[in-house]
């Protein structure tokens, strides 16, 4: 797909590799007049822009600090009133905590035509790289896509009826501070504390890594792990069918 100009693709660029890109993701990409890049997007995707693309990171990267939202929409707007074919470029999927529909209503409003790429979100990945479905008949019938938090970090307080259901697959993103209050609040809400999870850092890269746990000693296995990159936690029945060796420091952490 083309960009034309004065319209901005919003795209998802999958959870790393080029390879779990889509073809239309990647087509935006070759034929950008301006790509503006989050910090989880992988420098080999940067790679694929034409020589004279403009290219700006606005995501946290080494020590950087993001921009802000709404320098990020300003910018987008000005780049594509120039007539550059932009691509506003997002780790996983855009529509999966991607911000996609607040920077959508802002272009369209300001009469700017936009369209969504879609892309491999890292739950996903990670249940494909580790060899595991997200749902699967009787046994989970629901995925639920979450965030532990609400605002400014307090604990969301609605939707953990549905999150407890034992056919429930919980897939938690930015979640990896609140692993201890989650797994409490699951297992008070009648989810056993047996219940088998995987936390997947870095998932759909080549230096991914599982994290397998149960609801009782997620945030201790997490925490032990002390990982340096972006990790989803998967929580449900389906996750003992990862094909995931158990390292003998784990068993001795999970005994
Ligand atoms: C702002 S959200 C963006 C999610 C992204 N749009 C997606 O669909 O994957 C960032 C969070 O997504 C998760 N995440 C993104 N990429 C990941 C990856 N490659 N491996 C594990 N978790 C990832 C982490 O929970 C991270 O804190």
């Amino acid at each position: 797909m083309q960009p034309e100009p004065g319209r901005v693709l919003l795209v998802g660029a999958g959870p790393g590799p080029a390879d779990l890109m889509t073809v239309r993701a990647l087509r935006a990409v070759q034929s950008a007049g301006a790509i503006l890049y989050d910090a989880l997007v992988d420098p080999e995707i940067l790679d694929l822009a034409p020589a004279g693309c403009l290219r700006l990171q606005t995501g946290k990267r080494a020590g950087r600090t993001s921009m802000k939202q709404d320098t990020i929409n300003r910018l987008m707007l000005r780049l594509a009133r120039r007539g550059l074919k932009v691509v506003r470029l997002k780790g996983g999927d855009p529509s999966v905590f991607g911000r996609v529909g607040e920077e959508q209503a802002f272009l369209e409003a300001q009469g700017v035509a936009t369209e969504i790429v879609p892309g491999v979100t890292a739950a996903s990945a990670a249940a494909a790289q580790f060899g595991f479905p997200l749902t699967h008949r009787g046994e989970a019938r629901r995925l639920l896509v979450a965030t532990a938090t609400v605002g400014e970090g307090a604990l969301a307080e609605s939707g953990w009826t549905a999150a407890a259901d034992p056919e429930t697959t919980l897939a938690l993103y930015m979640g990896r501070d609140q692993l201890g209050v989650v797994a409490t609040r699951l297992i008070a809400e009648g989810r056993p504390a047996s219940t088998p999870a995987l936390a997947v850092e870095n998932a759909g890269r080549p230096d991914a890594r599982p994290i397998p746990a149960t609801l009782a000693n997620l945030a201790d296995m997490v925490s032990a792990a002390a990982p340096r990159g972006p990790v989803v936690v998967i929580v449900g029945e389906v996750t003992a069918r990862a094909a995931v060796a158990i390292q003998p420091q784990q068993e001795a952490r999970q005994a």
